[in-house]
């Protein structure tokens, strides 16, 4: 299949062009194409026509995002809807990313894909406008309610059959693929794992947030799990895929200094203590009900801790 990976030198890009090897994809950073530039996309795009397009550019630091709104809604929200757009034309399939942090985190008990998504800052909002601006091509503007007697057929639960079936065989260009994930750290650019290693260097006591909790996702389970479900034929929609298991940025880095054999004086703190420009949800999760959960956090942890020694 022509593949091409947008943001190819991103965390996840990087994932993805070993993750699709197969495929033999072209792999396109910012230097190559930028997304939000619209002649460009169309032009380069239209000659290249792949067959599968995934799109893992974005603009990520959720900070910054608070200041620069205008220019986060650019990258993860308008170009979101050129890339579709072109998709749509060259009957290609579309796969894009998004994040837990399109919902408000007040569920304690996670969110599933039929849970209707809140932002609560201005990350969440511009990433939440790239999910709709591919929804809204397809014909359908609105998220499902939360009423779950209400699913249709690419939002029910894995493992209906009748369903399954339904949608095995869409219309080429109505192949899309939006999947969410959270806290991604991977071998390419700055993560969690590394920071606290080098945090910890300094030898003082170290307080990290207890009082979020999501799932550590390792970039390389995610571009597998792409890869898996581009070739299983899904129905289009959207997907929630991260590791299982679930923990707070606090827990994590116990894994982490447990893992690496560190002797840390780690503290627990709330996040009132330690407090940044973009507000984050408490509780993240997402829960997958189409498809059957990626290994837990913690094997991948130590996965990644076998490479980083
Ligand atoms: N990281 C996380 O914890 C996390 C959590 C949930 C969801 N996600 C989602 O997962 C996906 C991958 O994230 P990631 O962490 O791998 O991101 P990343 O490491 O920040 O990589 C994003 C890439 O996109 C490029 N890019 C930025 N603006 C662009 C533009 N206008 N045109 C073309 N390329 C552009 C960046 O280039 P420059 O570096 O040169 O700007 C970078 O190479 C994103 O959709 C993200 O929202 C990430």
């Amino acid at each position: 299949m022509k593949t091409l990976i947008i943001g190819a030198k991103g965390m996840l890009g990087q994932e993805l062009a070993k993750a699709f090897t197969e495929f033999n994809p072209t792999v396109w950073d910012v230097s190559d194409i930028d997304i939000t530039d619209q002649s460009q996309v169309n032009e380069k795009m239209s000659m290249l026509a792949p067959e599968l397009i995934i799109n893992a550019a974005a603009y990520t630091n959720v900070d910054a995002c608070e200041e620069n709104e205008e220019l986060a809604t650019k990258v993860n929200g308008t170009a979101v809807g050129y890339l579709a757009r072109v998709a749509s034309n060259l009957g290609a399939t579309l796969v894009h990313y998004s994040t837990d942090y399109v919902f408000d985190g007040t569920q304690q008990e996670g969110y599933t894909e039929l849970d209707t998504p809140h932002p609560i800052n201005a990350y969440g909002r511009s990433k939440l406008a790239g999910e709709q601006d591919i929804l809204s091509l397809r014909g359908s503007e609105q998220y499902p309610a939360n009423d779950r007697s209400n699913l249709n057929d690419e939002n029910r639960p894995f493992g209906d059959d009748k369903v399954a079936s339904l949608a095995s065989t869409p219309p080429r260009n109505d192949r899309w693929y939006i999947i969410r994930t959270a806290w991604l750290y991977g071998h390419a650019g700055k993560n969690f794992v590394e920071t606290m290693l080098s945090m910890a260097q300094a030898g003082e006591p170290l307080k990290v947030v207890d009082d979020q909790i999501g799932s550590p996702t390792y970039a390389p389970d995610l571009a597998q799990a792409t890869f898996d479900l581009v070739k299983s034929g899904k129905p289009a929609g959207i997907y929630h895929r991260t590791n299982s298991e679930t923990i707070s940025w606090y827990g994590f880095a116990k894994e982490i200094f447990e893992v690496y054999g560190k002797d840390v004086d780690l503290v627990p703190c709330a996040t009132m203590e330690y407090p940044r420009p973009a507000k984050r949800p408490t509780f993240s999760t997402l829960v997958s009900t189409k498809l059957p959960s990626l290994r837990s956090w913690q094997e991948a942890l130590r996965e990644y801790a076998s490479f980083h020694h």
